[in-house]
């Protein structure tokens, strides 16, 4: 089938490739002429595993090909995916400006029965919008062009596989002919097993919204739990233990540390909480949420001022300051709103992330950036583990302690055995649960 993808950001690249190499042919555009350029030339413009590889086969194949002529992109498609940004407005909601742009300009363009399938995450009631623009943009009565509601689940780093294999694929549509395109386009994915939700377009979008809002909520309420586990001496890791046990549960998303971060759970969280609030339903566990997650930074702060007094003078190495592993992400990144907290109270802070710290710099410019954890750690009298790389979690203990000022370590993402800490010599303070003691 033919398929266009407006906008080649993290969802709109990854939807090229991925429809491309399941035998579509499809067209992507943007409104960076400079993107378009290079990634006709194969070059991908981030990192995510094998998106480059597939990117570079798939063009040579001819299945994808980049245009910046709207009218040439979605000329011929059955069906035009909506990818472009949804960026935060300073209150909160969606900004959906350039959906309502790329859907306009689409319209006009589209042949008569294309579906245009929204992909950004935007809130519930914008497909009802989008009917109006299309109508605005295309009066033809002749002509049919749908809308429907496609969200993507991708996380950053897994993108691809993400992808290729989801756990679902989930479609709103309101009518027939769009379910049945859509079907189509699916097929080469529910022929290999993956199962396809059919909903209306207001469930699409709201399901959206309620799983990364109930993901975020699983990881406050191990935050939380962590928070009451250093009053009590309990141990946080040992509960999601035994919370993942019960399979009504799950042992996922429940990793007490320094909290989550990243271009979707804060946003949609605050967009969520505005749209429940414009539907007339106050939903103040959606903040609690956000709070909650705020409070594992300030949980953190606390401990590392706690175990140096005054922070003036002192230096305290970050390791990890990506918002998780296996990207250079730092959009919200915890260990970003850590270290400003740190450099507002008078420390010197240096960091180490094996792909971030570039990004990190850029956010945060007193930011001293090493090139390897040793480095990093030389001199501090505090380092504190932020991000779960597993290159983090290897390092040599002894080493490390032995650059440092102080042998001081807190452990913001539990990745460390507290007894291997002890032996290396250093005071350790790990995340909800007690910190083993000399016998
Ligand atoms: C998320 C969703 O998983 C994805 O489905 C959606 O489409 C976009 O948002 P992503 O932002 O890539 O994906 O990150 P994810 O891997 O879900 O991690 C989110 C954050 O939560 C990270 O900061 C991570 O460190 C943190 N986290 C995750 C925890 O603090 N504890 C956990 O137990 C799990």
């Amino acid at each position: 089938m033919n398929i266009a993808v407006v906008g080649t950001g993290h969802v709109g690249l990854i939807t090229c490739v991925t429809m491309a190499e399941k035998g579509h042919r499809v067209i992507g555009t943007d409104v960076d002429p400079d993107k378009l350029q290079r990634l006709n030339a194969g070059e991908a413009p981030f990192y995510e595993p094998d998106l480059q590889e597939t990117l570079t086969r798939e063009l040579s194949k001819g299945s994808v090909r980049f245009v910046a002529d709207m009218a040439e992109a979605v000329g011929d498609a059955a069906v035009v995916f909506i990818c472009v940004g949804t960026p935060q407005r300073a209150t909160g909601e969606a900004n959906l400006a350039a959906v309502e742009e790329s859907v306009s300009r689409a319209a006009r363009h589209a042949p008569s029965g294309t579906v245009i399938a929204e992909k950004s995450t935007v809130p519930a009631g914008t497909a009802r919008r989008l009917r109006e623009v299309v109508k605005r943009s295309r009066p033809d009565p002749d002509v049919t062009i749908e809308i429907a509601s496609n969200p993507e689940f991708l996380r950053e780093g897994r993108a691809m596989a993400d992808a290729r294999k989801p756990d679902r694929i989930l479609v709103g549509t309101d009518t027939e002919a769009a379910r049945q395109t859509m079907r189509d386009v699916y097929e080469p994915w529910t022929a290999a097993g993956c199962p396809l939700v059919e909903t209306g377009i207001d469930t699409a979008e709201l399901a959206k919204h309620a799983c990364n809002a109930f993901l975020a909520l699983k990881i406050s309420f191990a935050n939380a739990l962590a928070r009451i586990c250093e009053r009590a001496g309990a141990d946080v890791t040992a509960i999601a233990d035994v919370m993942g046990m019960d399979e009504r549960i799950g042992r996922a998303f429940l990793n007490a540390g320094l909290g989550f971060g990243g271009s979707c759970f804060p946003k949609d969280l605050k967009a969520f909480d505005r749209l429940a609030a414009e539907l007339g339903y106050e939903f103040p566990l959606l903040r609690e949420v956000q709070r909650i997650n705020d409070e594992a930074v300030d949980a953190t702060f606390r401990k590392v001022a706690e175990a140096l007094w005054n922070l003036e003078g002192k230096k305290v190495a970050l390791l990890g300051l990506a918002f998780k592993p296996g990207t250079d992400d730092v959009r919200f990144a915890p260990p970003l709103a850590l270290a400003r907290r740190l450099v507002d109270a008078g420390a010197a802070v240096s960091g180490y992330d094996p792909e971030a710290g570039g990004p990190a710099l850029r956010e945060v410019p007193e930011l001293e950036i090493a090139a390897d954890p040793y480095e990093c750690a030389a001199g501090a009298d505090c380092v504190v583990a932020c991000t779960e790389w597993d290159e983090i979690a290897r390092i040599d203990l002894v080493r490390l302690g032995k650059a440092m000022a102080v042998p001081i370590l807190v452990d913001a993402r539990n990745l460390f055995d507290g007894t291997s800490a002890l032996d290396a010599g250093f005071t350790y303070y790990p995340t909800g649960r007690p910190a083993p003691v000399i016998a």
